[in-house]
């Protein structure tokens, strides 16, 4: 509430939300991943709650602690860019807006076994196969009360990639981020970014909390 001063202008807003990463499994015990821990999304979910929003958080792998935190709100978890995808499909229709903060894998094994895969029989070079890309499908559903924010973590120019996903995807709005800076990305509590609107909009948010960040982009929003 330091951040708001008690406003709840998300008052009657539906807001769904996607956290942390995706873990793609070629057995039990292996998978690809990312470095994901959630914070940004679970910062999102709590500034939407403390504004006022109906929040529906698709949570995905995150740092088990983060969510003891979490102010009362609907919670779905998921583990693999498959489940995410089918929580986030079924839970879209009821939706306002889309904030898609998870780090969703681009690929996956192209096979899975139910056991454990002794080490001399591991697939090498590892089959892999396309994961489809979640926004882009809602983008094809979307109906005009309904707006997308997508995330771009990106290394060196964030602008140009992140613009050219804002647009590729068909997006409202993206938060373009660095992970190439000590203070930003995964992991951290901080975090920096520019953000873009499908209108043309551009700020750029310095260095802050991913709870302050998250507010910065409510407040872009409207
Ligand atoms: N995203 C998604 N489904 C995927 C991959 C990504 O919905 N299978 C979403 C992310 O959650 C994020 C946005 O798309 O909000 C941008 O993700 P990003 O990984 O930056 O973009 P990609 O299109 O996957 O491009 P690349 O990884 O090559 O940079
Ligand atoms: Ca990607």
């Amino acid at each position: 509430l330091l951040h708001t001063r008690g406003k709840r202008d998300l008052a009657g807003k539906r807001i769904l939300i996607s956290a942390g990463g995706t873990r793609e499994y070629l057995d039990p015990v292996r998978f690809i991943g990312n470095p994901s821990t959630g914070k940004m999304g679970i910062a999102l979910a709590t500034a939407a709650a403390h504004r006022g929003a109906s929040v529906t958080l698709v949570c995905g792998c995150v740092e088990p602690t983060l969510l003891a935190a979490l102010p009362k709100m609907k919670t779905i978890s998921v583990t693999t860019a498959s489940e995410m995808e089918t929580a986030l499909l079924s839970a879209f229709p009821d939706a306002d807006w889309v904030v898609m903060s998870a780090a969703v894998a681009d690929v996956k094994p192209a096979t899975y076994s139910q056991e454990k895969l002794p080490k001399p029989s591991l697939p090498n070079p590892l089959p892999l196969e396309p994961v489809p890309d979640i926004l882009a499908q809602l983008a094809q559903l979307k109906q005009p009360h309904q707006k997308l924010i997508g995330f771009a973590a990106q290394t060196g120019d964030i602008e140009t990639p992140a613009r050219e996903k804002l647009n590729r995807k068909k997006l409202d709005a993206i938060v373009a981020n660095p992970i190439d800076r000590p203070d930003a990305g995964f992991g951290s509590n901080t975090n920096e970014a520019i953000i873009l609107s499908a209108r043309g909009d551009r700020v750029t948010i310095e260095p802050c909390s991913k709870l302050k960040l998250a507010h910065h982009l409510f407040d872009f929003l409207d």
